[in-house]
C-alpha cells in the first residue's frame, strides 16, 4: 500500500510536525488539519483549520483521502469532559467520516498511558487488559475501543499506535524505558499507513528500541498475531543518553507503576471537578 492522499489531524502538534516534514516527500497529497491555523509549505500540502468536534467539517476535510493519521486531541491529563470531547468524540468523528467517505485505513494515536498502572517489571503486551494511569489513559482506551468497533462492525482497517514519550532526546529517567525518537515515530507512522490491507485491526507500542523498555515491540518473536504486529523495527535506544540523565541509575523499582509520576493520585486529583466529575 503506497502513500497516496494522507490526512493528518493534529498536524500543528509535536508529533504532527515531525511526521509532516518526513512524509511531505512521500505522499501524493498531505491534507493537514488542526484547530490552529497552518501554512502550506509544499505544493502537495493542503491545510484546513478544523475542530474535531465539528463532524461535518471533519467529513468534508477527509473526503477523497486514502489514509488518515489521527494525532489530534489533548495529549495529557485533563478534566474528563474535555478528554471525552477532544479524544473520544473527536475520534468518533474521524472514524465516522472515514466510514462514510470510504477511507480504508485509519491510524489512531493512542498512548502508553492506557497501561501505565502495570508494574515496571511486567513486560506489557498489547493484548494485556488496559490499566490506565489516569483520565487521559481512559480516554485513549475508549479511542482504541472505537477503532476496534469500526474495524469489526464496518470493516475499516484501524491501527492503534500506543506512543511512548516522543522527545528529541530522552531527558529524565523514565524516558530510558519510554522514549520514542522522532525518526522512530515517523517509522511507526509510515509502517501503519502502509501496512497491507489485510491488517484489519492492530494495536502496537510505538517505542524506540530502548534497552529498558517496558513494552513488547511489534516485531518481537513472541508477537505472533496479526493484531499486535507491525512491520517496523525501531532504530534508536535511549540507553546511549543514560550518562547525561540525572538519576539514570535509580531505575523504577519492579513494583512501581510504568506510568511513574503520571500514575500517582496527585497527578489526577487537580483535574477532578466537583459535581459531575468528582467531589
Ligand atoms: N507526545 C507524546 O509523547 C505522546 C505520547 C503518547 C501519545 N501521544 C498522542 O499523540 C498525539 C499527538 O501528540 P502531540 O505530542 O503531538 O500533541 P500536541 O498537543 O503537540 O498536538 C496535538 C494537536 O491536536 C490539536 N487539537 C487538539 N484538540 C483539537 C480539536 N478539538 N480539534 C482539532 N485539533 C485539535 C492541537 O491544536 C495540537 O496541534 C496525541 O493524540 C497524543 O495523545 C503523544
Amino acid at each position: 500500500m503506497g502513500l497516496g492522499t494522507v490526512v493528518v489531524t493534529g498536524a500543528a502538534g509535536k508529533v504532527g510536525s515531525a511526521v509532516r516534514e518526513a512524509l511531505r516527500g512521500e505522499a501524493g497529497r498531505l491534507v493537514l488539519l488542526d484547530r490552529v491555523p497552518l501554512r502550506a509549505e509544499a505544493a502537495n500540502e493542503v491545510v484546513r483549520t478544523v475542530d474535531l468536534l465539528d463532524a461535518a467539517a471533519v467529513e468534508s476535510a477527509l473526503a477523497g483521502a486514502d489514509t488518515v493519521l489521527h494525532l489530534g486531541g489533548i495529549p495529557d491529563e485533563a478534566p474528563l469532559d474535555e478528554l471525552l470531547d477532544a479524544n473520544v468524540l473527536g475520534t468518533h468523528h474521524v472514524l465516522e467520516a472515514a466510514r462514510r467517505t470510504g477511507i480504508p485505513r485509519v491510524v489512531l494515536a493512542s498512548s502508553n498511558r492506557v497501561t501505565g498502572c502495570y508494574p515496571a517489571a511486567h513486560r506489557t503486551a498489547p493484548r494485556d487488559p488496559v490499566r490506565p494511569d489516569g483520565l487521559y489513559g481512559v480516554s485513549k482506551a475508549a479511542l482504541e475501543a472505537l477503532g476496534r468497533l469500526y474495524a469489526d462492525k464496518f470493516g475499516l482497517s484501524v491501527i492503534c499506535l500506543r506512543i511512548g514519550s516522543f522527545e528529541e532526546e530522552p531527558s529524565e529517567p523514565r524516558h530510558l524505558a519510554t522514549w520514542l525518537s522522532p525518526r522512530d515515530a515517523v517509522g511507526f507512522c509510515r509502517a501503519a499507513l502502509t501496512a497491507p490491507p489485510s491488517t484489519r485491526f492492530a494495536t502496537v507500542y510505538a517505542v524506540s528500541a530502548n534497552t529498558r523498555r517496558f513494552w513488547r515491540l511489534p516485531t518481537e518473536a513472541d508477537s505472533s498475531t496479526a493484531e499486535d504486529f507491525l512491520a517496523y523495527t525501531p532504530l534508536d535506544d535511549a540507553e546511549g543518553y543514560a550518562s547525561r540523565i540525572d538519576g539514570a541509575d535509580e531505575a523504577a523499582g519492579p513494583g512501581e507503576p510504568q506510568g511513574g509520576r503520571f500514575a500517582l493520585p496527585g497527578f489526577t486529583l487537580p483535574h477532578l471537578r466537583s459535581g459531575a466529575n468528582g467531589r
